[in-house]
């Protein structure tokens, strides 16, 4: 038998998707599943992006740039400058199929092989196929359900930091969590990367969705400060519906990094044309796009979380942003009860199917009580999941 190799076995399955045959054969049966598992949103794509595959002539469908289209870099710079980041210049920006290729590009071009990333737990879990993929270890700082999953001191963190460590990676607003962090929380964050000379990455692909009025405090507003150090992870996936589109960005000052990355990117030719010159009309999506997506995440955090403190011995802190949060159960395993949802349990024929929250840490014994649930359902289906949830734990 021919071997192949050991990494590839390293690479874990994904949490999110890693019940997806349970739910394949409940499907067959006619089971109606509400899915809570994954950050599909269900909100319409705007419009003017679906204007530009209607009227779509351009015939062959040719490579785009590898840096990005300049008529899409454009669009983009415009975008960042509305959002008041006047000094962002095409070169500043590099286009990515997703967020998720520009997260493993960057760590490609951070780290050497071996080195490490201080991530917080629970973290992203496709993080850990990147790292993989690129060699990095990742290095997971504790953070905990009681306080919000909000970040440890200055003095907890830097025990993590080594002569390995390149890089400190976050997500904000958080996925798992829903975690919006402070600007006390940024502040001191840069105040480490600065003394100790690395990396900050900063994932905003959830950038928009943060709620109770609160402000989203992003690293684009401290780029400047550290030109060299902070790069940001941005996605157009969840702010405008646009998942299947695979559009990323990485923005950075840092002209050395930009050059490598560039050359990373002409090894994989170009991201998708049509994508792009679809969502060249990132400027035209109506003012209140926005602020009404945010709206209708927000009420159903809102439906959720109190939905949730109803049911017996289910505990969760508010969260502040994104689409998900993490829950406590009462269950010994999340991941069995997350399995029996799609095998055994029915509630007029329909379940749910969860995400079990433990392959969002790093740590074995973490989060086994634990499922991650994303909100990306319309409120009735949302109320509904709720009963089904209610049902299931007090019959498990
Ligand atoms: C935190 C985070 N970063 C990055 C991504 C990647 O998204 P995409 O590749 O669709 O831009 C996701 C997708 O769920 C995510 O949740």
């Amino acid at each position: 038998m021919i071997a192949f190799s050991k990494r590839l076995i390293s690479v874990p399955p994904s949490p999110i998707r890693k019940l997806v045959p349970f739910a394949q054969i409940a499907k067959k049966q006619g089971v109606k599943i509400y899915h809570l598992n994954i950050g599909d949103p269900d909100i319409k794509t705007p419009q003017v992006f679906i204007d530009v595959l209607n009227h779509w002539k351009k015939n062959p469908i040719s490579y785009g740039q590898s840096q990005g289209e300049p008529a899409f870099l454009e669009a983009l710079k415009t975008y960042y400058q509305h959002l008041g980041y006047l000094f962002v210049q095409a070169k500043n920006i590099q286009v990515t199929s997703g967020g998720s290729e520009a997260i493993s590009i960057i760590l490609f071009a951070v780290c050497n092989p071996q080195d490490e990333v201080i991530v917080f737990e629970p973290y992203y879990a496709n993080y850990n196929s990147y790292a993989i993929i690129n060699n990095v270890k990742l290095c997971a700082i504790i953070t905990h359900s009681q306080n919000g999953f909000h970040l440890p001191s200055t003095s907890e963190i830097e025990k993590y930091i080594t002569k390995k460590t390149r890089a400190i990676l976050i997500c904000n607003p958080n996925n798992p969590t829903g975690t919006v962090y402070t600007k006390k929380e940024i502040n001191q964050l840069v105040k480490i990367a600065q003394k100790h000379g690395l990396f900050l990455i900063a994932d905003e692909v959830y950038r928009d969705f943060v709620y109770d009025n609160q402000k989203h405090i992003s690293l684009l507003d401290y780029i400047k400060q550290l030109p060299k150090q902070i790069i940001v992870i941005d996605s157009l996936s969840k702010r405008y519906s646009l998942c299947g589109a695979r559009l990323g960005m990485i923005v950075s000052l840092n002209q050395k990094i930009m050059d490598g990355v560039l050359r990373i990117a002409q090894g994989r030719l170009s991201a998708g044309l049509i994508d792009q010159t679809m969502a060249c009309q990132i400027n035209n999506i109506p003012n209140n796009f926005l602020s009404d997506v945010k709206k209708e995440y927000e009420e159903r955090r809102n439906l959720l979380y109190q939905g949730l403190k109803q049911i017996p011995n289910v505990t969760l802190e508010k969260p502040e942003g994104a689409f998900y949060c993490i829950v406590n159960l009462p269950v010994n395993n999340a991941e069995n009860f997350c399995r029996w949802l799609l095998t055994d349990f029915r509630l007029n024929n329909q379940t749910i199917m969860l995400a079990p929250a433990a392959g969002f840490y790093q740590n074995p014994i973490l989060g086994k009580k634990q499922v991650r649930i994303a909100y990306v359902l319309n409120k009735n289906d949302l109320k509904q999941s709720l009963q089904i949830l209610a049902k299931a734990v007090t019959k498990y």
